[in-house]
C-alpha cells in the first residue's frame, strides 16, 4: 500500500472508532495523536488537501477530549477527590506496551503529557537566577519515578517532602494531590516559584508550598523526606549533605535521589539503603 493508502486507512479507522472519545481513554487518544503526527510526517508529500483537513479535524478534536479530560480531573483535585483517579492512569500505563522499553529517567512518557495538562504549569522563558557552576539547569523528574516515589514512600499527614530544587514543582504538586502529607519545594529561580505557586492555588493544594530561596538558607528543620533530583553537584553538594546530617542526628529522615547525585550520596556512611543503586530510579535512604 503507497503512503496515501496507509493515511486514509487511519482516517477511516480513527473516524469509525468512537471508543476513542470515551472520556477516560486519554492514552488511546494520545496513541491516534501519535500515529496521525507520524503519518504526517512520513507521508505529507503525497496527501492530497481534504486528506491533510481531515487530519486537522480528527487531532482538534481528540487534542480537546483530552483538554476536557484533563479538566475534569483538576475538577476532582480542586474538590479533594483526584488521588485516585490520577493514581489509576499511572497503572494503566505501568501496563502498556509503548512505554515497555522506556526505562529510568530516559522514561517521559503519556504521563509527563497527562501531568502537563492536570498541573498547567506556565513554563517561563525568562529565568533571572544566575546558576553558579555547581548548580544543575532545571530538568523534571519524569512523571512514571515520581507516581513510583509517592507511592514508596507512603507518605501520610505525619510527613513533610521538601524537595530541594524544586523546579517548576512537579514532586511537591503531585505528591500535595496524592497524599496527605506537606509538600514543600525550594528553588532559586522565582520565576519557576511563581508557576509552582499559581498551579498549587488554582488546584487549591493547601498542602503545598514553594519557597523562593537557595537552599543553603533554608529550614530544613520540619522535613521528614528530602528529595534531590541532582540539584547540585560537587562542593555545594556536599555542603547540603552535611545539612541534612545535622538535621538526621535529630530525628529520622529519609532521602530520595534521582541521577548521578546518587552515587554521592550513598557515599555517605550515616545512609543506608536497600535499594539497588542506579542512576536511572530513585533510590531512598535512611538514617538509622
Ligand atoms: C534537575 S532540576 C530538578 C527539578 C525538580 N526537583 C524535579 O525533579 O522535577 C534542578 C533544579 O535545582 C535548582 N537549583 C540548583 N541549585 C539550587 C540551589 N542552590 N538552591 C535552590 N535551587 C537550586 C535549579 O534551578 C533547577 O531548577
Amino acid at each position: 500500500m503507497n503512503a496515501q493508502g496507509r493515511l486514509s486507512r487511519l482516517l477511516v479507522e480513527l473516524q469509525s472508532d468512537r471508543t476513542l472519545y470515551v472520556t477516560d481513554n486519554w492514552r488511546r487518544r494520545l496513541d491516534a495523536l501519535d500515529r496521525l503526527e507520524s503519518c504526517l510526517i512520513h507521508e505529507d508529500a503525497e496527501a492530497d488537501r481534504a486528506m491533510l483537513d481531515q487530519v486537522s479535524k480528527i487531532g482538534a478534536e481528540l487534542e480537546a477530549s483530552n483538554r476536557d479530560f484533563y479538566e475534569s480531573l483538576r475538577r476532582d483535585i480542586r474538590a479533594g477527590s483526584g488521588a485516585h483517579r490520577l493514581m489509576q492512569c499511572t497503572h494503566e500505563a505501568d501496563h502498556d506496551e509503548k512505554n515497555a522499553g522506556r526505562a529510568g529517567s530516559e522514561r517521559y512518557d503519556d504521563l509527563d503529557v497527562l501531568v502537563s495538562g492536570v498541573l498547567q504549569l506556565d513554563e517561563p522563558h525568562d529565568v533571572s537566577a544566575e546558576l553558579a557552576p555547581d548548580m544543575v539547569f532545571y530538568q523534571p523528574t519524569p512523571a512514571t519515578q515520581i507516581f513510583q516515589f509517592i507511592s514508596r514512600t507512603g507518605l501520610n499527614e505525619q510527613d513533610v517532602l521538601v524537595d530541594l530544587g524544586a523546579g517548576l514543582g512537579h514532586v511537591p504538586l503531585l505528591a500535595a494531590i496524592c497524599s496527605s502529607a506537606r509538600c514543600i519545594g525550594i528553588e532559586c529561580e522565582p520565576a519557576y516559584v511563581a508557576s509552582a505557586r499559581k498551579s498549587a492555588s488554582d488546584l487549591r493544594l493547601n498542602n503545598a508550598t514553594f519557597l523562593a530561596q537557595d537552599v543553603r538558607d533554608a529550614d530544613f528543620s520540619q522535613g521528614t523526606l528530602f528529595y534531590l533530583y541532582t540539584p547540585f553537584t560537587g562542593t555545594l553538594l556536599h555542603e547540603v549533605m552535611s545539612m541534612l546530617r545535622h538535621e538526621a542526628a535529630q530525628r529520622e529522615i529519609r532521602i530520595g535521589t534521582l541521577g548521578p547525585c546518587t552515587e554521592v550520596v550513598a557515599q555517605e556512611s550515616w545512609l543506608q539503603t536497600d535499594d539497588t543503586m542506579t542512576p536511572h530510579e530513585i533510590v531512598i535512604f535512611r538514617n538509622g
